[in-house]
């Protein structure tokens, strides 16, 4: 299963699936092209060193989310993707993006989805008393993080937790969840 990776910062997650494939953890997945929409994010250098095809085009340049979109397929799809990881991808996608890869194309989220859907997920987790939290991986569709879920890790949320702490222990936690999805989606039928 040809997996293609979108980011635009850090690529922690990135960084995670590459250690999964290096270990021989990642099922049948392989990682074969990384794309960002920030020309210097840190996830294209680990994707380098990991001798990953990248590529990079920013957003900034084009009039339209569409166009945007479409010009995005143009790069990743040489690269005949079974499956696109949305991994700290700060983008929404157009339907554009979301029909031509509809059932191939999945999300991490920072929270319990279906709660705190979008932005700033942690201080809304602290603001509102939660006792857990944690991060979901999902199926994009055209609502924003609204497609079906694949799989959740729960995380506690400590008496003294600031956004910064409880950020840290999610990201840890989407480390473990998102390799375990993409190695279970690559040994079912669904996305092989
Ligand atoms: C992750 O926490 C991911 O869940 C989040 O961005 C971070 C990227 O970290 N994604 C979203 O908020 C999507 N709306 P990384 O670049 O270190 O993998």
């Amino acid at each position: 299963m040809r997996i293609v990776c979108l980011l635009s910062g850090s690529g922690t997650n990135l960084g995670a699936l590459i250690e999964a494939q290096q270990r021989r953890q990642l099922g049948n997945a392989k990682l074969v092209g990384v794309f960002s929409n920030v020309l210097d994010a840190h996830g294209l250098q680990r994707a380098r060193d990991a001798n990953i095809a990248t590529e990079a085009l920013s957003h900034r340049a084009f009039s339209t989310r569409e166009d945007f979109d479409r010009a995005v397929i143009q790069r990743v799809s040489p690269w005949q993707p079974d499956l696109i990881v949305l991994a700290g991808f700060m983008r929404i996608m157009s339907p554009v993006f979301v029909a031509h890869y509809h059932g191939r194309l999945i999300n991490i989220h920072p929270s319990l989805l279906p709660k705190y859907r979008g932005l700033d997920t942690h201080r809304r987790a602290l603001e509102a008393g939660d006792t857990e939290a944690g991060a979901t991986v999902h199926w994009v569709t055209e609502e924003l993080d609204g497609g079906d879920i694949i799989d959740q890790i729960r995380v506690p949320i400590e008496p003294n937790d600031t956004v910064d702490r409880l950020r840290e222990r999610v990201l840890q936690a989407e480390h473990v969840l998102y390799p375990r999805v993409i190695r279970a989606l690559s040994l079912s039928e669904k996305a092989s």
